[in-house]
């Protein structure tokens, strides 16, 4: 349930764990394209949901501007739920709304669930050998919660 979900992902160790990695790549906007990057790279059926970003081939992917809006745009959605960790309701409430956005697109769980090993490759790219399985674990659970919901 979603109730098991959120309460899995706030435990105090889990929340250590993404806050551990998450100070090492949060000052980056950035990374949020290079995330969109490796979901085109790792789950191409993906491709077939952003037709409005335009040319998301990986040549074009540097001059590519909406894709650069929404790269920024996920990546505050990403600090937003790593912020709501301490509260369970807000949490929720915000995966809650999250949702909204993508199950209007048609994106629910299980295409959802495609970002899991890109976030894992992105997160082990930029924080090294610092960034361990039980790290990428709790950042799983926290996709969990949004899986759950969808
Ligand atoms: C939704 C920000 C001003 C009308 C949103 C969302 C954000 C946002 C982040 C959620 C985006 C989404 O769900 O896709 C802001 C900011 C504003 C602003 C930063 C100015 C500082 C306004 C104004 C209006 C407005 C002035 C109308 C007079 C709406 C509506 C929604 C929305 C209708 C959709 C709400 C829903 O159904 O979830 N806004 N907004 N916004 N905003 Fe704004
Ligand atoms: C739009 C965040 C994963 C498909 C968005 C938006 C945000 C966001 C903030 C803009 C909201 C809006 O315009 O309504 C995230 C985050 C993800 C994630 C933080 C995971 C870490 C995914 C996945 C898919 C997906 C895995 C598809 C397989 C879409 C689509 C849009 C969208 C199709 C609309 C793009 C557009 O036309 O502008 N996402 N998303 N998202 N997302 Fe996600």
């Amino acid at each position: 349930s979603v109730a098991e979900k959120i309460e899995e992902a706030t435990q105090s160790d889990n929340k250590s764990l993404i806050r551990e990695t998450w100070e090492m790549i949060a000052g980056d906007r950035k990374n949020g394209v290079e995330l969109m990057a490796l979901l085109f790279e790792m789950a191409p059926e993906s491709k077939k949901e952003f037709r409005r970003l335009g040319d998301i081939s990986p040549e074009n992917i540097p001059n590519n501007r909406k894709l650069n809006g929404h790269g920024i745009t996920l990546w505050y959605a990403l600090t937003s739920f790593v912020d709501q960790l301490d509260n369970k309701n807000d949490l929720e409430d915000l995966c809650r709304k999250f949702a909204v956005n993508h199950v209007s697109r048609g994106v629910l769980n299980v295409k959802f669930g495609w970002i899991k090993e890109p976030l894992a490759e992105l997160l082990r790219r930029k924080c090294g050998s610092r960034c361990e399985d039980r790290h990428i674990n709790a950042w799983w659970k926290l996709i969990d919660v949004i899986c759950a919901i969808l």
